[in-house]
């Protein structure tokens, strides 16, 4: 009885601490990586000048695919492509390139594309993983601001997209595509639910784009991951919280190995989290009524103010009032 036990505590330990995908890619991840099957590849990374943008470029870099690198910010993108270089024995100046823009300009992401088709022959992977968290009470909601949520997180996205199927099609290839979608999707949380939405839209729309056009789609969902995505939220700068890091129990090189894992083997949807935020998902889909009392009950008014105050690091309600302000102005 005692070792029952103790093979009970074992297995649970190893459910809760150690896995941290849902199963499918756990298995992928241990018995069949398959990453060479994505060496020399062309892959467009949009959303890498950080976070899990940049490690799954360094990774790609160390596959020798040869990079187009997208963000805002140039430098970040000049620095990135000096380390992916040195990663590298096969990589060359040429084979990775920075198109720096603002992707939420359907202008800019067109005369750019044109730029990229001049240099490369095809897009085998488009990783579109450009996007922002947005912080806010629902009293406190500002609808512009939403509507610039939602230009960055799901049109934007799916501009690049567009361009890039045309351009498939137009020269008879073919390609991949992987999107950062988020757990965010299958939990809804204070705060942050038209973050959420942005990614419940983004995999309704590439579920049924799947379909119309017969191309290997990947969503990857991940939970909590230490990345600068507080940091660079639509809030106000003073308001942030450097010790955010609590929450989190990711890196994003490990959620950047997983995602590259799901993306070699073609899954369809991926789950990249500790077990033990995955499994409210898991009786969340079970049971939505229940998880729906649980978190009713648990979140009352004053641990609501208390989430709020940590991730902001400010003491009253005031804290989550909005201001959409773009990293650059800081
Ligand atoms: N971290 C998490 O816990 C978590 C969990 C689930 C899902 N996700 C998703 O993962 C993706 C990456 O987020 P992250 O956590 O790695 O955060 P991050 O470090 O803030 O990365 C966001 C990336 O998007 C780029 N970006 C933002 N606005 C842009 C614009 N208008 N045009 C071009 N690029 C833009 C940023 O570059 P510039 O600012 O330099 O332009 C940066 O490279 C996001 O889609 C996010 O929703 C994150």
């Amino acid at each position: 009885m005692f070792l029952y036990v103790i093979l009970a505590l074992v297995l649970l330990y190893v459910f809760f601490f150690k896995i941290d995908s849902d199963l499918t890619l756990y298995f992928y991840d241990k018995f069949s990586p398959s990453l060479h099957k994505l060496s020399g590849k062309t892959v467009w990374v949009v959303g890498s000048s950080s976070g899990i943008g940049e490690s799954l470029a360094l990774q790609l870099a160390k596959l020798d695919c040869k990079i187009i690198l997208t963000s805002r910010s140039t430098d970040k993108l000049v620095e990135l492509k000096k380390q992916c270089l040195q990663l590298s024995n096969k990589l060359t100046e040429d084979d990775i390139y920075i198109a720096d823009f603002d992707v939420t300009d359907n202008e800019m992401i067109k005369s750019k594309f044109e730029e990229i088709k001049k240099r490369f022959s095809n897009i085998d992977l488009l990783i579109n993983n450009a996007g922002r968290l947005y912080l806010s009470k629902f009293l406190e909601d500002n609808e512009e601001d939403v509507a610039q949520l939602f230009q960055l997180n799901y049109f934007a996205n799916l501009n690049v997209t567009r361009e890039v199927i045309r351009f498939w099609k137009q020269t008879n290839q073919t390609g991949q595509i992987a999107v950062t979608s988020s757990t965010a999707v299958y939990m809804e949380y204070p705060f942050i639910q038209h973050y959420s939405v942005t990614k419940k839209a983004l995999n309704a729309a590439y579920n049924a784009l799947r379909i119309e056009h017969k191309i290997p789609i990947t969503l990857i969902c991940p939970g909590p991951v230490y990345t600068g995505i507080y940091a660079n939220s639509f809030i106000k700068g003073e308001n942030r919280n450097p010790d955010h890091a609590v929450f989190f129990n990711m890196t994003s090189e490990r959620c950047a190995e997983l995602s590259l894992v799901a993306v070699a083997n073609q899954l369809s949807e991926v789950w990249v989290s500790k077990q033990y935020y995955l499994f409210l998902i898991y009786v969340g889909k079970i049971a939505p009524l229940t998880l729906n009392k649980i978190a009713t009950l648990l979140m009352r008014e004053s641990i609501l103010e208390r989430i709020c105050n940590v991730i902001l690091a400010e003491k009253k309600t005031d804290c989550l009032k909005l201001e959409a302000v773009s990293l650059k102005s800081e």
